[in-house]
């Protein structure tokens, strides 16, 4: 499954400057050689993506992280030795030499180490970082196949590594170590309670605030074409016979009203197997015309905070990016 023969051409496209989108344990992500600024600016272009939203660098060795920081705080540290390679990103204050592209500016560099050997084995080939934003236009679901890359931005980059469906299926938790507390900035792969178990108590960002330090962190973000509503559980909701609904429940429907399609994302209520499954399950609705997608909760513990919190974002209304963007 890892093809050396398409990683060692994908690695000579992102050494050129060529786009590669790779596969990760969490979302395929779009890469490019985080140290050509020019190669960046066309990530930007592709995907669409506002450019004072910052991108993670991926790193496939200790040695690679030391080339954007200079140094690593004793938490820091602890979650890299527990957690790396796995789906947790680090926001550190960056070095000088890190492209201001990657970073909009920001004097913090966000880096992770995937552990899918595919991602590993392009970053070692390429030998560079390799940034990588998830795969999709700005704002939309998070592709968890090659298929769902191909299908949206296959005629625009230059190669597709295809590794299979990925494990995780939401994208990496990220807790910036940049201020005097670690701080979460978007919950993910990682659950909340395994960090705090590390490095104790950790600040959470609020879901919605007047300025988001992340953009994942957006109000709307990861959402289908299709509105998406959230929290309409116990409020006596109007079931509209001549609309066309579709469902998206944890474990099983207890509604009599006839849906179009239902979507489970896990009948034996595991919240790993719900979170593989929620981007493409969306997807899957998405493509069906439907003039709503009812979302039901799942429990916000463990990987169920990034699947709530993915829910939330992708249910939330629409605003004007500079609105979403208050800034001071
Ligand atoms: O699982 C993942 O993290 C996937 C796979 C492909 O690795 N990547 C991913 O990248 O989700 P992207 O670009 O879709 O999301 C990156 C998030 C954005 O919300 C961005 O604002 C935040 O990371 N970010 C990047 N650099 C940052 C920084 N210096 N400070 C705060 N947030 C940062
Ligand atoms: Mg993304």
């Amino acid at each position: 499954m890892l093809d050396p023969g398409s990683i060692r051409q994908a690695a000579e496209i992102i050494k050129k400057g060529g786009l590669v989108a790779f596969p990760t344990e969490t979302v395929y992500g779009l890469g490019a050689d985080a140290f050509n600024p020019i190669a960046v600016a066309r990530i930007f272009e592709v995907k669409k993506r506002p450019h004072f939203d910052p991108l993670i660098v991926h790193v496939a060795t200790q040695g690679d992280l030391g080339k954007l920081v200079s140094s690593i705080p004793s938490d820091a540290k602890r979650v890299i030795d527990k957690f790396w390679p796995g789906p947790l990103t680090i926001v550190l204050l960056k070095k000088e030499e890190v492209p201001e592209i990657v970073t909009s500016g920001l004097s913090t560099v966000a880096v992770r180490m995937p552990r899918h050997p595919m991602a590993l084995s392009l970053i070692g080939h390429a030998g560079s970082p390799i940034v990588g934003p998830s795969a999709n236009p700005f704002g939309y679901l998070s592709p968890t196949t090659a298929e769902h890359v191909r299908d949206q931005l296959g005629d625009q980059i230059d190669f597709i590594l295809d590794g299979g469906p990925c494990e995780i299926g939401v994208e990496s938790t990220i807790i910036s170590f940049s201020g005097t507390k670690p701080k979460l900035l978007r919950p993910g792969g990682v659950p909340l309670e395994e960090i705090e178990s590390i490095i104790g108590q950790v600040e959470i960002h609020p879901r919605v605030e007047d300025k988001p330090l992340a953009p994942g962190m957006l109000p709307r973000h990861y959402a289908p074409r299709t509105p998406i509503l959230l929290d309409w559980e116990g409020k006596n909701f109007d079931f509209d016979r001549d609309k066309k609904i579709g469902l998206l429940v944890f474990q099983e429907s207890k509604w009599s009203f006839k849906f179009h399609h239902i979507e489970v994302l896990s009948e034996k209520g595991d919240l790993r197997e719900a979170a593989a499954n929620l981007f493409a399950a969306i997807r899957r609705l998405d493509k069906l015309n439907l003039d709503l997608i009812l979302a039901e909760t799942v429990p916000e513990v463990g990987l169920g905070r990034a699947i709530m919190d993915r829910l939330h974002r992708a249910s939330a209304k629409e605003l004007p990016i500079d609105e979403a963007y208050r800034s001071d």
